[in-house]
């Protein structure tokens, strides 16, 4: 196992040091303080300030999200299939988003200020309130004003039929968690932004980073691990799954279902930190996302007591630890 896993195991092995040195830096995004928070109603941004990002947003986004930002070649920027997407993250997200990633066939040269000119567009049209403040660039100003969260799909959600499992859970983790979580851990030593060099591309059709770089960009690819991580959290929790030693995964118990959810924030986490383009934000994002393994790992799967014919105690995963 260790062989197979080592290179995993070698960067959960450096994480343990970057875990203590990211302490002290405090958590990377706060929850916003639902109490204290502003939202977009609180008349955030002008008039004056909307109309710039209504020049600014004909000329470089109308082509794809639509002349009345109800979308076209790209998402709606407006209405409640943009609420349902945004609702509950700060203006920060939202311009951060913008500056690093849009337009989308050349993202990266909007200034700060043009950013936040396209959300005062993207505010109005939402109908929220102008007031007499400027919206500003700095970040602690935008992540304490939130937008609106929308009502709960929980009622599509229960429309949704139920898909049975297909493999067992040491098949997910290595099918979809161990190579994720690898492209998001390559951050730490590999910048994205360097684009692959020509007798590279396509080179090792099973290393994910290699296969894929042909394809999408760099960040792409750690944007969709990130999603992918996130994804798959439920379907640590889909019922008649089995363990590969055949016991039934533990979806009922609480530790289990907590576990699953520190894996779902962390990958959500670590997408909202690809999504700022940083390879340092990524990189302290990767801590997060280390601990969502560990934790899980230390009650259900690395278990003791190991003999010669199931060195790892196979057998043993699954159920929770005496005492744990
Ligand atoms: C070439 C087409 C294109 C242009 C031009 C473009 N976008 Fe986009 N935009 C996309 C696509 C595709 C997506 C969906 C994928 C993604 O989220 O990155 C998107 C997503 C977004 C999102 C997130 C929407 C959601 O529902 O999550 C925002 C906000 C956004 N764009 C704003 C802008 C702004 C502002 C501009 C102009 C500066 C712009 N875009 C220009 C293609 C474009
Ligand atoms: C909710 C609990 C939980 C979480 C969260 C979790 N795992 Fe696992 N993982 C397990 C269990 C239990 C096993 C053993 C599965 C089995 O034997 O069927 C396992 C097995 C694995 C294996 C196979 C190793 C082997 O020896 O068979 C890999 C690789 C793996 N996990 C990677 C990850 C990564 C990477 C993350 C985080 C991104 C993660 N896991 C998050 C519970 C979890």
């Amino acid at each position: 196992m260790l062989a197979r896993f080592s290179r995993l195991e070698s960067w959960l092995a450096t994480l343990c040091l970057a875990v203590v040195a990211g302490a002290a830096m405090g958590p990377l995004s706060p929850v916003v303080d639902a109490q204290r928070a502003r939202t977009a109603n609180d008349a955030v941004y002008t008039d004056a300030q909307a109309v710039r990002g209504r020049a600014l947003y004909q000329q470089r986004c109308a082509v794809c999200h639509g002349e009345r930002l109800s979308g076209g070649l790209a998402p709606p920027l407006s209405g409640s299939a943009f609420l349902g997407a945004w609702g509950g993250q700060s203006l920060w997200d939202l311009l951060s988003k913008i500056r690093n990633t849009m337009p989308a066939d050349d993202p990266g040269k909007l200034t700060p200020s043009q950013s936040a000119d396209l959300v005062a567009h993207l505010l109005q049209v939402g109908k929220f309130p102008s007031g007499e403040a400027e919206l500003g660039t700095d970040a602690a100003g935008l992540k304490a004003i939130v937008l609106p969260a929308q009502p709960s799909i929980a009622s599509v959600a229960s429309r949704a039929p139920t898909l049975p499992a297909t493999g067992n859970l040491q098949q997910l983790m290595a099918g979809i968690l161990f190579p994720s979580s690898n492209i998001i851990f390559n951050v730490q030593t590999n910048d994205p932004s360097v684009p692959a060099k020509p007798g590279e591309v396509g080179k090792g059709a099973f290393s994910w980073v290699d296969w894929g770089a042909g394809i999408y960009s760099g960040w792409d690819l750690v944007d969709n691990a990130a999603v992918s991580v996130a994804e798959s959290a439920p379907l640590l929790l889909t019922p008649g799954r089995r363990c590969q030693n055949g016991r039934p995964v533990p979806i009922d118990r609480p530790d289990w279902i907590k576990f699953t959810q520190g894996l779902a924030e962390a990958g959500r986490a670590a997408y909202k930190a690809s999504q700022t383009r940083s390879q340092e934000a990524v990189t302290e994002a990767t801590n997060q996302l280390a601990d969502a393994c560990l934790n899980c790992h230390r009650v259900y799967r690395d278990k003791p007591g190991g003999t010669r014919a199931d060195p790892s105690n196979k057998a043993a995963r699954c159920v929770p630890s005496a005492g744990g």
